[in-house]
């Protein structure tokens, strides 16, 4: 819940929630011009701080957006936000955009990107139930479009999936790549376990390469379990032991249903479980708020 005193980081200074304001000839409004990152922070430290502002200098440097600040610069922003919102567990949203121009949409007329930086409380993206979807019509954007290791502002795509999934009446929806692969779903990674062995699409399935896809890949190889980057037919899926996705907004959230097919038992199953019980005792060391 907001308090009242909910302040939001606009281009250096902080204003309360309801005077937090752009203005209406930002391209990241007019045009979805700007890139973006959420964070989490458990228990007054900010999980793998560093990688997401790398992510966020790296999809910036790929639309050619000068951010305006240093990286140093940015993870204080971010840590000083938490701290005058007096939040220990948070979401941070992260905005930077083009900034202010013309109605036209040529970024060389915006001369300065615009950064935001909202801290705000978020429930885990599924609320702890378990995730069920549906395989999407729409198809995960081509890398030559808009690829999707730019985490841009630009998530219609994801969005029209998220639509087919509301209409299905299930809670998230897996996106196929061009190929016809299983990619990702609209706002996480996707993993099967089969045999004992994880396994995720690879980069160059036109994924989001996540950090939480990262951290959960580190800690099955710390377990000792073989994890293999490759693609994954929708046949696969369908008939993995176990399923989950991982985000930052999702954590680990087990996938018990595709297209009304139950995966493995129909219920969490014992490698997704391990996983999750591990990622909540590491999640706490990150990067502290307090100095
Ligand atoms: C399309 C998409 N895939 C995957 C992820 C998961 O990435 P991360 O674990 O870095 O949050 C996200 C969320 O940021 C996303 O939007």
């Amino acid at each position: 819940m907001l308090s009242k005193e909910f302040e939001v980081y606009i281009d250096g200074k902080y204003y309360p929630k309801k005077e937090a304001k752009i203005s209406v000839f930002d391209h990241g409004f007019l045009y979805g011009d700007g890139v973006f990152e959420g964070i989490r922070a458990y228990e007054g430290c900010v999980f793998k701080l560093n990688e997401h502002i790398n992510r966020l200098y790296e999809s910036a440097k790929s639309i050619e957006l000068i951010i305006p600040l240093s990286k140093a610069e940015f993870k204080n922003a971010i840590i000083e936000t938490l701290n005058r919102n007096k939040l220990k567990d948070a979401y941070i949203r992260v905005v930077v955009s083009r900034g202010i121009g013309t109605l036209g949409l040529n970024p060389t007329l915006c001369p300065k990107a615009s950064i935001i930086i909202i801290a705000d409380y978020l429930a885990p993206l599924f609320e702890g139930k378990n995730a069920t979807a549906i395989i999407a019509f729409t198809r995960r954007n081509s890398v030559t479009a808009i690829n999707p290791m730019i985490k841009s502002l630009n998530y219609l795509n994801n969005i029209l999936a998220r639509i087919e999934a509301n209409k299905a009446g299930v809670n998230e929806a897996l996106m196929l790549n061009q190929n016809g692969t299983v990619c990702e779903g609209t706002g996480d990674n996707i993993f099967i376990v089969k045999a004992g062995v994880i396994i995720t699409p690879p980069p160059s399935a036109a994924i989001l390469l996540g950090i939480t896809r990262q951290v959960v890949i580190d800690l099955a190889e710390k377990e000792g379990i073989k994890v293999v980057e490759r693609s994954i037919t929708v046949h696969e899926l369908y008939n993995a032991d176990e399923s989950f996705f991982t985000g930052t907004a999702a954590e680990i959230a087990p996938l018990v249903n595709v297209d009304g097919k139950l995966i493995g038992t129909g219920k969490p199953g014992p490698v997704t479980t391990m996983l999750i019980d591990n990622f909540k005792k590491i999640r706490k060391r990150g990067t502290p708020i307090y100095s």
